[in-house]
């Protein structure tokens, strides 16, 4: 890649609402040692975008935005040039990853530059695309699942928005996991996506008693719970626990459970490391696994997918760059 080559994206020049997303044609950023540039082929676009766009990451995680600022948190593509401490990774590889407020921007743009250590190969089962809203729900579906809950073999487990992005990935990952798992989906159409996907059981959140489907499933109790929305739903989910047993929701749900004698309930963030995608990368490749993505938008209407985000939808909504 020669220097000052320029690129599309979506950038913002200041924080604030959807109108401040604009086009634009910027420098393809430089990699450093550790990091390595992507030809995005695919980028999330996630429930959480908004908070970026709105400049609350910057703000609790104290960084100074680098304006103008590429919007974007995770996506896919196939490796363009490595930084020279970079081993893992080559030219031409296809990879994911995540990229959360960086100086150098995210994934709304045809170049990203990513840490090393944020980004994976995509497993041989899935199609770049669909690694392209991989990254964030799943590296957070499952360190919710292991590292959180630390679910084993046999134990019942409760997920709640189980059609939604880290919902769908969680039910099929608790199920290689060799857990008993009751999804809690949004809609009909939600039932009908998360059986496919290899759920025990299926329940429609909206319209059915949560806590009567969980004590059905577990008359002894759930052993855990996997928590993706709040409300009345998530406090019915911790209701139906056993004594000892614990429920997790990441940082970011809105409404969340309180705690409840004899339960532990956990917030967690996913943290993306070599560890965690190398989990991630098996489990995935032990059988058919589904990445779903509802919608895609061309990159210039990023701003109609930030929106879009609103909607009722299954699994992700996405950006594709060609
Ligand atoms: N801290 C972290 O590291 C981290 C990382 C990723 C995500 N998050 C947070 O985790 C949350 C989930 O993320 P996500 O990407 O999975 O979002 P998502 O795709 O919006 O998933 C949430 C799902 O819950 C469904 N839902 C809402 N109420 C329900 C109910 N009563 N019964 C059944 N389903 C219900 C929603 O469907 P409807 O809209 O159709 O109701 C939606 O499909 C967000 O708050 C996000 O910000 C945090």
């Amino acid at each position: 890649m020669k220097s000052n080559q320029t690129m599309r994206a979506v950038a913002i020049d200041e924080f604030g609402g959807i109108d401040k997303m604009k086009p634009r044609k910027l420098p393809v950023p430089e990699v450093a040692a550790d990091e390595i540039l992507v030809r995005v082929d695919t980028a999330g676009v996630g429930v959480w975008d908004p908070f970026e766009r709105e400049g609350r990451f910057a703000k609790e995680f104290g960084i100074k935005a680098n304006f103008p600022h590429v919007l974007g948190t995770d996506g896919a593509g196939t490796v363009e040039a490595v930084g020279g401490d970079v081993h893992n990774l080559k030219r031409g590889d296809r990879v994911y990853g995540i990229n959360l407020m960086s100086p150098k921007g995210g994934f709304y743009a045809e170049y990203a530059v990513i840490k090393a250590n944020n980004a994976a190969t995509i497993p041989q089962a899935l199609s770049t695309r669909e690694a392209g809203v991989l990254a964030v729900d799943g590296v957070t579906a499952l360190d919710g699942l292991d590292k959180t809950l630390k679910l084993k073999a046999g134990e019942s487990v409760l997920i709640l928005g189980a059609s939604g992005g880290i919902g769908h990935l969680a039910v099929q990952l608790a199920k290689r996991m060799k857990a008993r798992v009751l999804a809690v989906a949004s809609g009909q159409d939600g039932v009908e996506f998360v059986k496919r996907m290899g759920a025990d059981k299926v329940i429609d959140g909206h319209r059915e008693d949560v806590l009567k489907a969980a004590r059905e499933f577990a008359p002894g109790g759930l052993d855990a719970a996997l928590l993706t929305t709040g409300g009345k739903a998530a406090k019915q989910a911790v209701e139906a626990l056993r004594e000892g047993g614990r429920a997790a929701y990441p940082n970011g749900v809105e409404d969340p459970p309180q705690a409840r004698d004899g339960v532990k309930i956990m917030s967690y963030n996913g943290e993306p490391d070599p560890h965690t995608f190398a989990k991630l990368n098996e489990l995935i490749e032990g059988g058919p696994f589904e990445v779903h993505i509802a919608r895609t938008f061309k990159l210039e209407n990023a701003a109609e997918a930030q929106q879009a985000l609103n909607d009722h939808y299954l699994g992700k909504l996405a950006l594709v760059l060609n």
